[in-house]
């Protein structure tokens, strides 16, 4: 028998470093940072959706015209439900039509449906091309368009479908959340709560006390909110930029109120939308973390507080109802963080900037918060 050869591919590692500028106006100047950050592209892919373009994608084009750069556009219906891989398929088709090239670069314009869908399509046309995310809606802004994962839906679940790759910067304009309905603010307001509860108490109560301000869209405001709250998500994400680590504040703690949100959200057919389901999970991880004597303090209290006053739903109890449990405990048993033994990784709070990664089964997750 021959003796198995042994060889090491050693992969000098890419600068996979972007920057992400946030400013009032930034949209309007999006040319030169695509000039900038992709210097051999001659044509610009924007990919939008049809609630998106008609609002920015004149303003986008001139920009990138000015500098320069030919644009072509696509659109897609918006919402999840354009989130798959017949979509994908069929915009990496249409780069081939319009005769994009492996140093052209695409331009997500939209919430994280657009985002995820665009950057997927970036990362598989040609074996991968630069992309620059903009992205217009809260959620966006602050959580889906750092971090380079990016994703389409399978009949089977959300995001099974997915790659990580960095996009070449970052372009945030809070002067799009005045046409951002109220509703669509509240999600990404729900994952700016949670990066406080993660990592900063300060933004937290900071978010918490200016929740009238944010809803007026006063951009004095946004901007830094949402500048902490980018920073505390890309400080994570550096931390285990490809989701290896399983230690408390890797990028597995992002999954706080994620795995209580998830559950509800499927057992209510998407009537709860993403955000409000994920303010309900974080009540139900303060919940369960003073049952399971994690913490002492009435983190549930806090969080409520928060949420009545970010105009989030708190009715939690009403969604664990007896006739809900069982769907509740299946859709909890579905998660892709699950072990051999049916146990889940948790993410629970010691205090607020604390948290905790725990290893429960389903049940266990459902007794401590009913
Ligand atoms: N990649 C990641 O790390 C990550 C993280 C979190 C969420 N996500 C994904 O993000 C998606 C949700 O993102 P979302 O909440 O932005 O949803 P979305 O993209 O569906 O946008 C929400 C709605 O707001 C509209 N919209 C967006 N910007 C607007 C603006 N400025 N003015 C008016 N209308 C605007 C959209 O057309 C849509 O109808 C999910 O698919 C989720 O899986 C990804």
């Amino acid at each position: 028998m021959t003796r198995p050869l042994a060889l090491e591919v050693t992969v000098p590692s890419e600068d996979l470093s972007y920057p992400v500028k946030i400013g009032s106006g930034l949209l309007g100047g999006v040319g030169d940072t695509m000039r900038r950050v992709t210097p051999r592209a001659r044509q610009v892919a924007v990919i939008s959706d049809t609630n998106v373009l008609p609002l920015y994608g004149a303003r986008v084009r001139a920009s990138l015209e000015a500098a320069g750069l030919s644009v072509v556009s696509h659109v897609i219906p918006p919402g999840e439900t354009s989130k798959t891989p017949q979509r994908m398929v069929a915009l990496v088709s249409a780069l081939v039509a319009d005769g994009l090239g492996r140093s052209d670069a695409v331009l997500a314009l939209g919430g994280g449906v657009v985002g995820d869908l665009a950057g997927l399509v970036a990362a598989l046309f040609m074996r991968g091309i630069d992309v620059v995310q903009c992205p217009t809606s809260l959620l966006a802004q602050v959580d889906a368009s750092v971090g380079g994962k990016v994703a389409v839906d399978l009949p089977e679940g959300k995001n099974l479908l997915g790659a990580f790759a960095f996009p070449r910067a970052v372009v945030i304009d809070p002067a799009v959340l005045q046409t951002l309905p109220d509703e669509e603010l509240g999600c990404g307001v729900a994952e700016m709560l949670k990066h406080g509860a993660l990592f900063d108490p300060e933004h937290f109560a900071a978010v918490r006390d200016q929740a009238d301000a944010i809803y007026r869209r006063d951009e004095a405001v946004l901007g830094p909110q949402i500048a902490i709250s980018v920073g505390l998500k890309a400080a994570c994400v550096i931390r285990d930029p490809l989701e290896r680590s399983d230690a408390g504040k890797g990028r597995i703690a992002l999954n706080l109120g994620h795995t209580v949100g998830h559950a509800l959200e499927l057992g209510e057919g998407y009537a709860l939308k993403h955000g409000q389901a994920v303010g309900l999970g974080l009540l139900a991880a303060a919940r369960l973390s003073k049952r399971l004597g994690l913490t002492s303090l009435d983190l549930e209290g806090h969080i409520r507080t928060a949420l009545e006053a970010l105009r989030l739903p708190t009715d939690l109890d009403t969604y664990l109802t007896a006739d809900r449990r069982s769907a509740l405990i299946e859709a909890m048993a579905r998660d892709k963080k699950r072990d051999a033994h049916r146990k889940i990784t948790y993410i629970a709070l010691a205090r607020l900037g604390e948290p905790r990664v725990l290893s429960l089964t389903p049940e266990a997750i459902l007794e401590a918060i009913i």
